[in-house]
Formats: C-alpha cells, sequence, structure tokens
C-alpha cells in the first residue's frame, strides 16, 4: 500500500515514512520522529505502537480535500468519490491496516478513521452542491426570475357550450327561475306518457330513441324534467330552470349529433299567461343576441303544449339578407299533462282547471352555433384547441 501510494501526495510522506522505516505495523520509533514529537502529534494515551495509520489518515484527509477544492465538473468528483471512497479506493487501503491495530488502540485509530470518512464524504457532498448552485446561476443568469410569470398556454378557458349553459342561466336566474335537475336515464312514462305523447307517436319510435334492456330510455329531451318538478313540488308557483343532456338516434351530420344538450324551463301558477311566455322569451334572447334582436312565435305542435309554437330569431348577418332561424319549442301547458300528474300526485296542487303554466325548450349546441357562426356541431364535441382557443 505505501508503494502504490508513492507517487501520490500522501505517497511522499508515507513514503518517507517508509524510508525511515515507519511501516505499517511497526512498533520501533526512528528519526526524526523522536518519542517528545510523536508524543507532542499525539497526545497519551499512547501506546508503544507506532500510529502510522494515524498518520495515513490525517494525510490522507488533507490530500483529499485539497484534491477536492480543484474539481470543477461532476465527472471528476465521481472519479475522486472511486479514487477514495471506492472499494478499491484509498481510504478503503488504509482502513484495511485496522486488522493489525492493536486492540487497546482499536477504539481511538477507528475514531480517526470515521472521521477522516466523514470529513471527505462530507467534503464531497458540499463540493457536488457548490457545483450544481453554480450551474443553477448559470442556467438562469440573464433571467429576472423576479418578473410575474406570462398568462400562458395552458390557463385554457371555458368550452363554448359552458359559456352559453352560463349566460342562459344566469338570465333566467334573474327572471326568478330556479334549478331544477333530473335522470338522463329515464321511465318512459316521464318522457312520453306524462307529457301527453302517446304510444304511436314518432318520437317513441325505436328507431328514435335508445332503449335499456328494461325499458328505460335515454331521455329524448329535458322536458322530462317538467315532469320531475311538478311530480315533487310541494306549492305553487313552480317556476324552474333544466339545463342538461338529450339523446336522439339521430345520424350524426353537421347539424345532429346523437348526444345534445337542452335547456328547458317551465313556470306553473294561477295566472300564468301566454303573454307571460312571450315577454320572457323576448326578454331572453334580446340578453342572448343583443338588443335589437326580433323574435317571431310560429303556431306549431308539441303532444305536451296547448297552443304550441316555434320560435324563430331574425339574424342579420353584415352583408347578407336577414334569415328566420329556428331556435326554440314552447307553449302553454296542456292541460292534459296537469291532469296526468294530479292523478300521480293523488291531490290538487296542479288542477287542471286551476292552474296554467308555460314551458319552453332550445338546444344550447344551436345556441352557440348561432351565436358564435360555427358551422357544424361537431367543432362542440372534438376537442381540437384550435377550435376551441376561439371563444
Ligand atoms: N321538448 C321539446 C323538444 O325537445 C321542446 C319544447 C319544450 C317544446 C317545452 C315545448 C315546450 O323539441
Amino acid at each position: 500500500m505505501i508503494e502504490d501510494a508513492a507517487h501520490s501526495s500522501t505517497g511522499k510522506i508515507t513514503g518517507l515514512m517508509a524510508r525511515f522505516g515507519m511501516i505499517r505495523g511497526s512498533r520501533r520509533l526512528h528519526p526524526p520522529y523522536s518519542a517528545p514529537i510523536i508524543a507532542a502529534l499525539y497526545p497519551p494515551p499512547l501506546s508503544d505502537f507506532f500510529p502510522a495509520m494515524l498518520f495515513q489518515l490525517d494525510s490522507l484527509k488533507i490530500e483529499a480535500l485539497a484534491a477536492l477544492e480543484s474539481l470543477s465538473d461532476e465527472a471528476a468528483l465521481e472519479a475522486f468519490r472511486i479514487d477514495y471512497l471506492g472499494k478499491k479506493g484509498k481510504l478503503t487501503a488504509v482502513s484495511a491496516g485496522m486488522r493489525d491495530v492493536p486492540v487497546d488502540l482499536k477504539k481511538e485509530v477507528g475514531a480517526k478513521l470515521n472521521d477522516v470518512r466523514d470529513a471527505i464524504t462530507g467534503g464531497l457532498a458540499s463540493r457536488l452542491e457548490a457545483l450544481q448552485a453554480a450551474k443553477d446561476a448559470a442556467a438562469v443568469a440573464g433571467i429576472d426570475i423576479t418578473l410575474p410569470g406570462r398568462p400562458g398556454q395552458g390557463a385554457g378557458s371555458l368550452h363554448p357550450l359552458t359559456q352559453i349553459r352560463d349566460l342562459a342561466v344566469r338570465t333566467l336566474r334573474r327572471m326568478g327561475f330556479t334549478l331544477a335537475d333530473g335522470p338522463e336515464i329515464e321511465t318512459e312514462w316521464h318522457c312520453f306518457d306524462a307529457l301527453n305523447t302517446p304510444a304511436d307517436h314518432p318520437a317513441r319510435n325505436e328507431s328514435d330513441t335508445f332503449y335499456m334492456p328494461d325499458g328505460k330510455l335515454l331521455r329524448t329531451h329535458t322536458s322530462t324534467v317538467q315532469i320531475r318538478t311538478m311530480e315533487s313540488a310541494k306549492a305553487l308557483p313552480v317556476r324552474i330552470i333544466a339545463p342538461g343532456a338529450a339523446y336522439r338516434r339521430d345520424e350524426i351530420d353537421a347539424t345532429h349529433l346523437s348526444v345534445f344538450n337542452q335547456i328547458e324551463a317551465l313556470y306553473v301558477d294561477v295566472d300564468v299567461s301566454l303573454a307571460d311566455l312571450k315577454g320572457t322569451l323576448e326578454f331572453f334572447f334580446r340578453e342572448v343576441f343583443g338588443p335589437n334582436t326580433v323574435v317571431r312565435f310560429r303556431p306549431h305542435f308539441f303532444p305536451f303544449t296547448e297552443p304550441s309554437f316555434e320560435i324563430d330569431v331574425k339574424l342579420e348577418a353584415k352583408g347578407k339578407e336577414a334569415r328566420w332561424i329556428e331556435i326554440a319549442g314552447c307553449g302553454m301547458v296542456d292541460p292534459a299533462v296537469f291532469a296526468e300528474i294530479s292523478k300521480k300526485r293523488g291531490d290538487s296542487l296542479f288542477d287542471p282547471d286551476k292552474v296554467t303554466g308555460f314551458a319552453f325548450g332550445m338546444g344550447l349546441d344551436r345556441l352557440a352555433m348561432i351565436m358564435h357562426g360555427i358551422s357544424d356541431i361537431r367543432h362542440l364535441i372534438e376537442n381540437d384547441v384550435r377550435f376551441l382557443q376561439q371563444f
């Protein structure tokens, strides 16, 4: 070991020692290390064993810590670690001398060994840390890390459908409507029978509706929530809105999806009139499309309202002739619906001779398309960020 080390700086010292006969395990003292000098260097308790190993350890520590200072990259530090602390490293080699240390000195030499190992390990760790810190500092050099962040791509925004739904809900809530809800998997009764829709109505066709094996179905409109609300209402007036999904077995194309979104409204009290319906919807569409929006009520048929209307809004695109666009269905609640509800409830809260009401429903997807000039409904479900970023 001493021969090996003869070329390193420890080697110079251990080489000297070797020349003076102070090899590992030697118990004899040779000049120039007189007993008083040794005693001064290593105060008692000191046996007559010459602690060559203590000397080697001290030398190794000084050498290693000095060597560390000059290392400036991680690869060099790793080479250093292997050189000193590795299985075949210098410290390991020195510590092999432990077996020759007399029993009464083992404790002292062992403590020194640990101290030197800790010093080298600690020195290496703080050198690595310093290198890392320098690297980090170089990476942000010239960047003002105290500047606030830029609103980045990741922030995102609400989906146009969500925006429209929120606008519709906000507007109707201002008029005293409250939110209501119902299941998307419905009974035929809630979807059709209670809404005065006879068994032979085309909307009930297998080819138009998604039926479950147990006879339930995916609701084809949010009008089911009218029924659910009246079934459980405690008092009048009933004034609700219900946004939600609806399902139809439509061929998917630019204007149809098999899952789409509607918003439903129902207002029932003792004296609700067609004028209330008209005023509510005119106000609503002016809020959504602007104060000059013109709305027209065109007679239509729905099984659950009488009279019934389709609502068109007049839209004027720049440089084009104004167009009427069909946007919603509405009407006065058919007394037959109140009669069916009363039968189900077994009371007279919705007595068809006492109460009147209006209902309307419209497609939110369609509203979004008209509002933003979207030509294909499928854009709304494809989640292409290039499309979504526009809203
Ligand atoms: N539920 C009807 C539809 O989906 C719309 C509607 C709702 C009509 C309420 C009248 C009253 O087409």
